[in-house]
């Protein structure tokens, strides 16, 4: 056993212990049937997570604080039917390198309409190559694979219908003021609080297939807070009682439902949506992407998803690249 791994044993060791009452080694023992010696190095295994485990004398081991794990069954007690009806399937795994690409890891034929959530990733991914702090139980790492009629040209805008649909989640939550920058940020105050990363597979002419990938910082504890290389929040901040798998199921139905319409309909109908939450509508921005560097004022987005820079009395799309503000002078 590696104490600083993370296995199924921990997980059920997790569930198992309580913020409220303590339970004594030898009763953990009993229950998830191994030594006290092996409970011992298992509770080093769960701090070694970043859980705080409290050694209470002559009582046995308590959590600092109260710890929700993910379960499919109450994620599904939060979907609608509609999302209940187009998921094939949802898998809740306790570590992984990316749900990303462990979805992308199955054949082609198990992807569409599955759902894959992490409690931790040793490799999360985020967009240009950076890596995802991912952190035991904490926050929310989902993956679901959608199939599109349509060829891969069609789907540049699926990032930023991915982050609405993140939005729609957290306002059915309880959040209130999170916005969009573009393309794919989900931010509060000014922070980042998650992103998505889709990966699109298939033909110029359709069919493809998307891995749609979702990060949401939900509790970050501190002791990761260091990793993180730019201002970041998490939901509990202004949420302290938020759900993981209540959120989790609201994303599932948000992302499902704006799949469904978008398959229909196109990205139009969410333009004014992307409006209401855009951050960076009508600020002084700094684009860099394949073209260099761009400095203009962001004039919102195109049917197709690129972002709208106004330069001098130029209006100029972009498709891809990386927006930062800039305030006084300095980029941010
Ligand atoms: C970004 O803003 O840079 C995108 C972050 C995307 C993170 C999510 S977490 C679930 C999925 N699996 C990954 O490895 N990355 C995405």
């Amino acid at each position: 056993m590696k104490p600083s791994g993370s296995s199924d044993f921990d997980t059920r060791l997790a569930d198992f212990l309580s913020a409220t009452e303590s339970r004594s080694g030898e009763a953990i023992a009993a229950e998830l049937g191994c030594s006290r010696t092996a409970v011992w190095k298992h509770i080093e295994a769960l701090r070694n997570l970043g859980i705080a485990v409290d050694a209470v004398a002559g009582r046995g081991y308590r959590l600092q604080e109260p710890l929700e794990l993910l379960s499919e069954g109450r994620i599904r007690e939060a979907l609608d039917p509609e999302a209940e009806a187009g998921l094939h399937e949802i898998i809740v795994r306790n570590t992984v390198d990316s749900t990303n690409d462990w979805l992308q890891s199955r054949e082609p034929g198990e992807q569409a309409g599955v759902a894959v959530f992490a409690e931790r990733q040793t490799a999360g991914r985020g967009r240009r190559g950076q890596s995802w702090v991912s952190p035991f139980a904490r926050n929310i790492y989902l993956s679901l694979g959608w199939s599109f009629e349509s060829g891969v040209g069609g789907l540049g805008c699926l990032p930023l219908l991915l982050a609405l649909s993140a939005c729609d989640a957290l306002d059915r939550a309880g959040l209130k003021d999170h916005t969009v920058k573009w393309p794919n940020d989900l931010r509060h105050d000014r922070r980042k609080l998650g992103g998505c990363l889709v990966e699109v597979q298939g033909d110029v002419g359709g069919p493809c297939l998307a891995v749609l990938g979702v990060g949401i910082n939900v509790r970050m504890p501190e002791s990761v807070a260091g990793s993180i290389d730019q201002p970041w929040k998490d939901v509990a901040a202004e949420l302290p009682g938020v759900s993981r798998n209540s959120l989790a199921g609201y994303l599932l139905n948000a992302v499902i439902t704006n799949l469904d319409r978008f398959a229909r309909e196109g990205f139009m109908p969410f333009m004014a949506h992307w409006e209401r939450r855009d951050e960076l509508a009508g600020a002084e921005v700094e684009l860099s992407g394949p073209a260099g560097l761009m400095r203009g004022i962001a004039r919102g987005i195109s049917e197709r998803g690129g972002l709208l820079l106004q330069s001098g009395g130029n209006v100029q799309e972009y498709l891809s690249g990386e927006a930062h503000f800039v305030r006084k002078g300095i980029l941010d």
